[in-house]
């Protein structure tokens, strides 16, 4: 049992985390390219098309307060997150420090679940990004065969001639009596954008572009900018219209259905669960720890700063959209779309489309990027195969590992529903948050003596309180979901114990000093 918990000494990690030399990253990000780069990170498809659903289902307009959870969760844990990104600054994120603190075991258990959350939260982005993709393309007349247009299994209709799907037309179906069960209808069986989003991406990583700070804080920009524009519009056209707002924000709380998590409390807490999809990506702020000029001061200014900005800007934009369009009517690839619409200006339903089509590309190179930084760090202890870390001659890129991740990752977005993918990748990222948040709690009792430039306040108020209001979000998960993520962990059981213990370098006492492939990095402003 105790090799299990053999801890990768922090001596080495630290000296891994500040190794300078021709293989190292570049230190060129400062705090406020760190704070585009969590915004970059964190602005996709959960704001731009799960607060639909998660509306739809569950909580009704209490969506508002479905957020306010969720962001308070966050904050818990990224104030333990800012402990550790600066303490122990290196880009194997939450990963390292369980291996620094809790254990092999531990850290195992927590770079298999990133695996998830960044190689399933890119196949959920890659799900959105199709919806924006299909309805811009549809503005334009260009219609894709229903059989090719989503996850296997969603309806479509034909209805004025078109092929439409059916949770976007339902809303004028009803309103001229029409039954869709009428109409001839297909339902799909690949997502042909989701496919292509990943394959793109995918090859991005492989030659390794440099991804200019600059380049990232346009992406950035435009998001904010989009989402702004949104709760402008919105905000304008509810001032004009407040009794049909009141109407749709009424009731604020839906009442409960029967079952657990249907509207009602227990509605605004698995809503939670879901859109907590949304603040993810606060925590990829930590893969860039190598890349900082100063992490000790910038960490936790990129990750606190980032998730601050994102939590006010979700509350609005989910306040003002369930005010614009009757909850019951959001489910719908892109929710944000279908309420800017609402306001009649059309330009604005172009810009929401382009804008999220163009800003949750970004997410999907992050996800993917801090997926294939993760891979490297766990072949690099020993934990997975070599192939994992093999880096390009002439790209020094790890470009095996991020083509067979790009493969899986790509079916994965065109064969399963984003609802399924969204919420595997909740839970996955909320026991990674538990562990991050008891490791500061451990790691403050067995080594109190190493220097902290950033620490959490009050502990171990701050570290409870992240692990209770994760462990809420998560128990609030349907059963499926749960399900699920037992079957990822013991497929990960299976591979630590026939494979990973066996290779590790730690269990070995081999300790060495490395840094990850540059890949894409972030190169400074000029
Ligand atoms: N937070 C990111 C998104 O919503 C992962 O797409």
């Amino acid at each position: 049992m105790s090799n299990l918990l053999k801890t990768k000494p922090l001596d080495v990690v630290m000296a891994e985390a500040y190794e300078t030399g021709e293989h190292s990253l570049k230190r060129a990000l400062g705090p406020g390219n760190l704070i585009a780069l969590g915004i970059g990170a964190i602005i996709g498809t959960g704001i731009f098309v799960l607060t639909g659903a998660a509306s739809a289902m569950y909580a009704g307009p209490s969506i508002v307060l479905s957020f306010i959870v969720a962001g308070i969760g966050c904050v818990f844990a990224g104030l333990c997150y800012a402990e550790f990104a600066a303490m122990i600054p290196i880009a194997g994120s939450a990963y390292t420090y369980g291996y620094a603190t809790l254990g092999e075991i531990f850290a195992w258990i927590i770079g298999w679940d990133l695996i998830l959350e960044y190689a399933f939260g890119a196949a959920t982005v890659a799900s959105g990004w199709s919806g924006y993709v299909l309805s811009f393309l549809q503005d334009f007349g260009i219609r894709l065969s229903p059989r090719l247009a989503g996850a296997p299994g969603t309806p479509f209709v034909l209805y004025n001639g078109h092929w439409e799907n059916l949770s976007r037309v339902s809303k004028a179906l009803a309103l001229h009596h029409i039954d869709p069960s009428t109409l001839p209808h297909q339902t799909s069986f690949f997502n042909l954008f989701g496919f292509i989003g990943i394959a793109l991406v995918t090859v991005v990583l492989v030659i390794g572009i440099k991804e200019s700070a600059n380049l990232n804080s346009v992406i950035v920009v435009v998001k904010v900018c989009v989402l702004l524009v949104f709760v402008g519009l919105g905000v304008n056209y509810i001032m004009g219209h407040m009794a049909e707002a009141s109407a749709n924000w009424h009731p604020f709380i839906p009442p409960n259905k029967g079952g657990f998590g249907e509207f009602g409390t227990s509605g605004i807490f698995r809503a939670a669960g879901v859109i907590f999809f949304a603040y993810i990506g606060f925590d990829a702020v930590s893969t860039a720890a190598q890349e900082t000029k100063n992490p000790k001061r910038d960490m936790p200014i990129g990750i606190l700063g980032s998730l601050v900005i994102c939590t006010i800007l979700y509350i609005l934009v989910a306040g003002v959209l369930t005010g614009l369009v009757k909850y019951t009517n959001l489910n719908v690839p892109d929710p944000i779309a279908i309420g800017i619409d609402m306001t009649g200006v059309r330009w604005g339903s172009l810009l929401v489309k382009l804008g999220a089509i163009c800003g949750l590309s970004s997410t999907m190179v992050v996800m993917l990027l801090g997926q294939s930084r993760i891979f490297y760090t766990m072949s690099h202890d020993g934990l997975l195969p070599k192939w994992a870390s093999a880096v390009h001659p002439r790209f020094r890129t790890p470009y095996i590992s991020s083509i067979f991740v790009g493969v899986f990752v790509a079916i994965f977005a065109a064969v399963i529903p984003i609802s399924v993918l969204g919420e595997l990748v909740s839970i996955g990222t909320l026991l990674a948050f538990i562990i991050v948040c008891a490791g500061v709690w451990v790691l403050r009792r067995t080594r109190p003596e190493v220097p902290r430039p950033f620490r959490t306040p009050w502990v171990p108020f701050v570290p409870i309180m992240g692990i209770v209001i994760s462990a809420l979000m998560m128990l609030s998960l349907p059963l499926d979901t749960w399900i699920r993520l037992i079957v990822w962990l013991i497929i990960g059981m299976v591979l630590y114990f026939t494979y990973s213990r066996r290779h590790s370098k730690v269990q070995q006492g081999i300790t060495s000093v490395t840094s990850p492939p540059v890949g894409v990095t972030y190169t400074e402003p000029r």
